[in-house]
């Protein structure tokens, strides 16, 4: 039975985020039971401080926070979901905290060109994307994109990528919202209201590709 491990990155509870979490875990759950849903806010998760002693120790040297355990999750997970709202181009900041603890998870060797990753374990994992944005425009959401690209690429070339992008989701809940929901929203925020009627039908399907996808990789 696959294992699914989701870090979440969102801030608020019942967001955008949550709702593409709760649909790829409904997904999921047809094929397993091994779900960790973690909130990344509510970790003690400290800054990796940059003393470089993984390097030499193979493991983080800060004891006290919660990333030893998580980072046993981590290795464990088949599929490792990473889910966040892009604040400013980027992941949410309790997320990014648990990214740069990934620091620990390899070998760094600065070479003539350019600095080499070396897993000290290979992985073969599917990695997901799950991303909310309040932009129309999906641009907005490269950055985190090409690390993913890099990372699943570090972790061993057996790594998978997959990306679910949800965009034009400024308020709370707005992906689950009505067609005569989103009208009078859009009224408000001065977005073109004719958009209401395709949005409806593109944020039913996102959520339906997030289940699809929660079901497929774990099948
Ligand atoms: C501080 C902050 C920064 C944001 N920066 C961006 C951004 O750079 N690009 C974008 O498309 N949306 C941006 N947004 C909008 C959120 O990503 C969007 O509303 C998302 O759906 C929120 O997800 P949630 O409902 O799970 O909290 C930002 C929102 C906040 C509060």
């Amino acid at each position: 039975m696959k294992k699914v491990l989701v870090l979440d990155g969102s801030t608020r509870k019942q967001g955008n985020t949550s709702i593409l979490i709760e649909h790829f875990l409904n997904g999921a759950k047809c094929n397993t039971d091994q779900i960790d849903h973690v909130i990344a806010k509510d970790l003690k998760i400290d800054y990796c401080n940059g003393c470089l002693r993984c390097n030499l120790i193979k493991r983080c040297s800060i004891s006290g926070d919660d990333w030893n355990e998580l980072s046993q999750k981590i290795a464990e997970a088949d599929v490792l979901v990473f889910a966040s709202p892009i604040y400013f181009h980027y992941v949410t900041s309790p997320l990014k905290l648990i990214i740069d603890r990934f620091r620990s998870l390899v070998h760094v060797q600065i070479t003539e060109q350019s600095v080499k990753h070396t897993p000290w374990q290979k992985w073969n994992k599917d990695f997901v994307l799950l991303l909310s944005m309040g932009s129309s425009d999906d641009s907005d959401a490269q950055p985190v994109l090409d690390l993913f690209e890099y990372m699943k690429e570090v972790m061993g070339e057996e790594n998978r990528l997959h990306v679910i992008k949800a965009t034009r989701l400024a308020v709370i809940k707005q992906i689950t919202k009505t067609e005569e929901e989103l009208h009078q929203l859009y009224k408000k925020l001065s977005i073109p209201e004719y958009l209401a009627k395709d949005d409806v039908t593109k944020n039913q399907l996102i959520l339906q590709e997030c289940a699809n996808l929660g079901a497929t990789l774990t099948s």
